[in-house]
């Protein structure tokens, strides 16, 4: 099957942060570290591993230091190379993105997730394109998420999300499938429902913030219909592409880290800190000692 490939990818970073208040107030969440590297770079990394070459942020008031956080330092990078620092000085260069590769545009109100992908229309034009929830830590480094639905894109064409199996007592918390045949990792599509009650939700498999789109589910959030909570869902909007085009999930091989809130944001920074060979032993010995 011949699929246009995906080049962009939308970062929807408008999102106030209220569960890290006040961490969150004047720095954006999306720039919490993770061991030493904000997440908003975990994402973008894994994007550029996927093949994507444009990056497109949906920023918000207040979210002016992402824009600064891509942009060189002089000031740094000069002092960096007077003292011979080559080490940290080669760290910054993954923040460098090449010339005009990346794109901020606002989202000036909270309008949910649909709406702010939808700011990014123009942007994106006629194609396929990425969306990565960057709070949702995904991490496989050796064959990350957006690569593992690459390849089902591939074979498949249409759509792509990547979902996990949650406990039952937590779908209401997520947009969560209706599940048709599966292959392998690969389940197809046949319904979706944003944060269901438990006693309705149609399966298990909860959509964990990674998405492969056509562009048509753009002119579906045209129309700005509302959805739970009030406001405009893209789960509402993809689910009207299902049985219109090939819709798949995928489940990620990988672990899983919400930092969106606060357990999993400190799960998170243990589990990749246990991975750094310069600190690993430290934090090991210390978590015996409690
Ligand atoms: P969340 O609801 O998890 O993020 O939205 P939040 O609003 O930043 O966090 P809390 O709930 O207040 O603690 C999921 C993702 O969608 C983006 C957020 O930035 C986050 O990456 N988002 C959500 C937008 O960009 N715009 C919206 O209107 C809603």
């Amino acid at each position: 099957m011949t699929t246009k490939p995906v080049r962009k990818a939308v970062f929807p970073v408008a999102g106030f942060g209220t569960r890290f208040l006040p961490a969150t107030k004047a720095v954006p969440k999306e720039l919490l570290p993770v061991v030493d590297q904000p997440l908003i770079q975990y994402a973008v990394d894994e994007a550029l591993a996927a093949g994507i070459d444009q990056l497109i942020f949906v920023t918000g008031r207040g979210k002016g230091t992402i824009e600064d956080y891509f942009d060189r330092q002089f000031e740094i990078e000069t002092d960096l190379e007077a003292k011979g620092k080559t080490e940290i000085l080669n760290a910054l260069g993954k923040t460098r993105l090449k010339p005009g590769q990346a794109a901020f545009v606002r989202q000036q109100e909270m309008a949910g997730l649909g709406h702010a992908v939808w700011c990014a229309r123009h942007l994106i034009g006629d194609e396929p394109f990425a969306v990565l929830l960057p709070d949702e830590l995904l991490w496989n480094p050796a064959d990350p998420c957006l690569a593992q639905m690459n390849r089902t894109y591939e074979a498949k064409g249409g759509n792509v999300i990547s979902v996990l199996e949650v406990p039952e007592e937590h779908v209401h918390r997520y947009g969560v499938i209706d599940p048709g045949a599966a292959e392998g990792a690969v389940t197809e599509v046949k319904g979706m429902v944003e944060k269901p009650k438990r006693e309705v939700a149609p399966s298990r498999l909860a959509v964990v913030g990674r998405y492969i789109l056509q562009p048509e589910v753009l002119k579906v959030l045209d129309a700005g219909k509302k959805g739970a909570g009030g406001e405009i869902q893209l789960t509402d909007a993809m689910a009207e592409l299902i049985g219109v085009q090939p819709f798949h999930a995928q489940t990620f091989d990988g672990a899983r880290h919400d930092c969106g809130e606060k357990a999993g944001f400190i799960i998170a920074n243990l589990a990749l800190a246990l991975e750094r060979p310069d600190i690993a032993d430290t934090i090991r010995a210390y978590a015996r000692t409690i």
